[in-house]
């Protein structure tokens, strides 16, 4: 079998003058023979001055480097895409495809024996999980870690969820000019990814839970030092799965691995994104996400992590209570221990290591749970036949059952134009309903969904509202927000036949969503539906692939021939 420097040649129609070629161009970076016949080990180089989560990743690379070549291996880093939220137009979603096909193509591209992939801010650690599973090479995935928290007047503050948190003080007139910008500076203290529970702690502790990462990978804080020695042992783990050529992912990640992130995911309370990417990264191997057995599992898996939305705590709490080994070791047998990692572990021995912190209280036994269900639920119902989600964790129990009067907003721009003009017909009982912002309605399925409270409302003193929409919404926020409706309405899903007045009930008990307006009227408006036409930003390059290709969320929002056996 070829390996190292032989493996994958560029195509001259000779090998050995491709081999030669390699070599000698190679050589101009000053390595010597020995290094080059050495397994490789390639390293995703994800550092971007456009992404400050990724701060750390040169220092990531050299420490993983350092482990590499300890261990007789030669580490070559190459750069990828890289993906910030904040500087991600239209949307961070819209690129999460792109990274992954970039991603797989440089690693089948270039000659390696296994590969790290170093990520973290929200799409860049799915991207490169669904690259990795779709190349399967041996693969270890570091994630960059996440931000120490902040702090502003005695208060702990954590990106984002008290960015939105302020946000709404300030719209509400509770905090003025001055404070919010000093705010501003305070939110994201250092390097890393949001130190709350959102989508990108949430996709580094699923990792931990597929063995795709080394244990407490998730959580050791983006500065610590500790993160930087996790790097080099990662390194060490690389190479020695680059002599050994394994185990790959399709080797150890198996029904029991999956099952297992969707229990973590429901008992960490993680962001409805995870469902999502987790569906995507699926979808690549043999194996599926149900829908209906996620939702059962949530009704058995009780959120045990306490940490901001659905808690109190922040990243670094749960990193110093022991991290996800410990959050498995509470949850038992509620998991497959069976399962392994690249290692070559299983979680039984992972979660046997497992430190005890006397007194933490940032990882709760199954005695007492945070919440007794899971995070999420899955919602069915003429709205969303092919489903919808919900974060009940960090929802408002009172607004769990619920009817109210439609307050309809045709696509983000609308919204962005009138939620808080003084004359919209809006009440606190009202459910405000955005459409056209799914995946290909807006495109790329923005973080949307986090409909803001009207001012004139938020002023009045309302916190929260029945929200629903096909958009996403940050792992970060707090509300009754149904996401994820499917199909969305700029393929025709019923939520494109909402009209102002028209009542929705909510019932999360039974995992419902309707709309409550007769068979016979809705038919008549969807005869009334305009078909859907290519619009003017999908007409050429990236953005026509993705309007042709792009996949619902119930299928992972990937591009249809993507999936493990194409386009199927
Ligand atoms: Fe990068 Fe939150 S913005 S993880």
């Amino acid at each position: 079998m070829t390996e190292g420097l032989r493996k994958g040649l560029a195509s001259y129609g000779d090998a050995g003058f491709s081999l030669f070629l390699r070599k000698a161009f190679i050589k101009a970076m000053g390595y010597s023979d020995d290094a080059l016949d050495r397994p490789i080990v390639g390293i995703t180089n994800t550092y971007s001055d456009y992404n400050p989560c990724h701060g750390n990743v040169p220092d990531i690379i050299a420490a993983a480097k350092r482990g590499v070549m300890l261990s007789g291996a030669m580490p070559f880093a190459f750069p990828t895409i890289s993906i910030h939220e904040s500087f991600s137009h239209p949307t961070s979603m819209y690129l999460r495809n792109l990274m992954a096909m970039d991603t797989e193509e440089m690693i089948r591209a270039q000659p390696m024996d296994a590969i790290i992939v170093i990520g973290g801010c929200d799409k860049t650690l799915p991207a490169q999980i669904m690259a990795a599973v779709s190349a399967d090479l041996p693969t270890v995935v570091i994630p960059v870690g996440p931000m120490v928290v902040g702090h502003h007047k005695g208060e702990v503050l954590g990106a984002c969820t008290d960015c939105r948190r302020l946000w709404a003080k300030y719209r509400a007139g509770e905090i003025d000019d001055n404070e919010i910008e000093a705010v501003n500076g305070r939110l994201a203290p250092s390097v890393g990814t949001c130190m709350v529970m959102g989508t990108a702690s949430t996709m580094a502790c699923v990792s931990e839970a597929l063995g795709l990462s080394l244990p407490m990978s998730a959580t050791i804080p983006a500065p610590h030092a500790e993160r930087f020695r996790l790097a080099e042992a990662s390194g060490r783990v690389a190479a020695r799965m680059a002599k050994a050529k394994g185990p790959k992912p399709s080797e150890f990640l198996t029904e029991a691995s999956f099952r297992n992130a969707q229990v973590v995911l429901q008992a960490i309370g993680g962001s409805t994104n995870g469902l999502i990417h987790l569906t995507a990264i699926a979808n690549r191997t043999s194996h599926k996400i149900d829908l209906e057995a996620f939702d059962k599992l949530g009704r058995e898996v009780p959120v045990l992590v306490d940490l901001k939305p659905s808690g109190e705590h922040y990243m670094e709490h749960f990193h110093h209570a022991g991290g996800v080994p410990k959050l498995m070791a509470q949850l038992g047998d509620l998991l497959d221990l069976d399962a392994r990692t690249i290692e070559g572990r299983t979680l039984r021995e992972v979660v046997a290591a497992a430190e005890e912190v006397p007194g933490q209280d940032a990882i709760r036994d199954k005695q007492h749970p945070i919440k007794p269900e899971g995070s999420m639920a899955v919602l069915h119902g003429n709205l969303a036949p092919r489903g919808a989600v919900i974060k009940h964790a960090a929802a408002s129990p009172k607004l769990l059952q619920h009817t109210g009067r439609a307050v309809v907003f045709e696509s983000v721009e609308d919204m962005t134009l009138r939620i808080d003009d003084p004359e919209l017909d809006v009440n606190a009982d009202d459910v405000l309903v955005l459409r056209n912002a799914g995946p290909k309605g807006a495109p790329g399925m923005p973080e949307a969904g986090y409909l803001p409270i009207p001012k004139k409302l938020g002023r009045a003193g309302v916190k929260d509202m029945v929200r629903i929409s096909d958009a996403r919404m940050s792992g970060t926020a707090f509300g009754t927000i149904v996401l994820h409706i499917t199909p969305e309405a700029a393929v025709g899903g019923p939520l494109a036949l909402v009209k102002n007045g028209d009542r929705i009930r909510l019932d999360v008990e039974r995992r419902r969503i309707e709309l409550l307006v007769d068979e016979a009227e809705l038919n008549q408006r969807q005869t009334a539906l305009k078909p859907a036409t290519t619009p003017e930003w999908a007409q050429r390059g990236y953005a026509r692939l993705f309007n042709e290709t792009i996949l619902q969320a119930d299928e992972g929002c990937d591009f249809d021939f993507m999936r493990a056996n194409g386009k199927g």
